[in-house]
């Protein structure tokens, strides 16, 4: 493999196969690790923060002796690039926001959170597929697509679902830092995404200093998955353009 290295970060309640049709972008070094409790990975063993996430992602550079990537973060996994690029900007060549959002949650959101935390120990991952599956992709995904991402969803351990509920509650505003990005940054949204709507990636570009929008037609909240060529398409762009790293 060669080019510029990209770590791909996945959503919630997911895991890293969300971005098998990524592995096709030619001319990247892609890294895809599955957060901890989801997917292949072990399970959290104590509460986790949005920063835990990020020094994972670091450790799992340092592993691979790279000082510099791309990060691609999707949803969940925007919030944990959007971390990285705070607490070590140096290491960041470029930031690939996928249908995800720099606000923190309000009051609603972080008690929905917390009433399904408690719903998840109870029953286990039930309650959080039935609550998401429908609102990942658009109403026009096919049965199949949607059977794949229920049976990713149901990999995902209690604890890693739980851990990342928590972690996302108490993420911080990141509106203050997006100024501050001075690296080129490509925000992608799905033209259906009901979770983290078309405006909420508008508003990234307005207040990201270099920024590009690309919205996905057709696509919902996991417009990577949904329209693979398109967005593939788009990050080949913004690599070839950006990335001499
Ligand atoms: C995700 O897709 O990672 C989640 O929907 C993000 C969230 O719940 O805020």
């Amino acid at each position: 493999m060669s080019g510029p290295p990209v770590l791909w970060i996945h959503g919630f309640p997911l895991s890293s196969d969300v971005f098998i049709p990524q592995r096709a972008i030619s001319d990247a070094r892609h890294f895809m690790p599955d957060l901890r409790g989801f997917g292949s990975a072990a399970p959290p063993s104590q509460p986790l923060s949005i920063d835990d996430y990020s020094n994972d992602m670091f450790s799992l550079l340092d592993s691979s002796r790279v000082r510099k990537a791309v990060v691609a973060g999707l949803s969940m996994g925007g919030y944990i690039a959007l971390a990285m690029a705070k607490g070590n900007p140096e290491r960041i060549a470029g930031l690939i926001l996928i249908d995800t959002r720099e606000v923190a949650d309000n009051q609603a959101a972080r008690a929905k959170r917390l009433e399904m935390i408690g719903a998840v120990e109870r029953e286990g991952i039930d309650p959080v597929a039935r609550d998401m599956l429908p609102r990942l992709l658009s109403r026009n995904a096919s049965p199949e697509l949607v059977s794949r991402v229920e049976a990713i969803i149901r990999r995902s351990s209690v604890t890693g679902v739980t851990a990342a509920l928590a972690a996302m509650a108490g993420r911080p505003d990141s509106s203050q830092l997006l100024p501050r990005i001075e690296v080129p940054a490509l925000v992608v949204v799905g033209s259906e995404d009901v979770i983290t709507p078309v405006a909420d990636s508008e508003r990234m570009v307005a207040r990201l200093p270099n920024a590009r929008l690309h919205v996905v037609e057709g696509a919902g909240h996991l417009s990577n998955l949904e329209k693979p060529r398109d967005f593939n398409e788009a990050v080949g762009r913004f690599l070839a353009a950006e990335m001499q790293i």
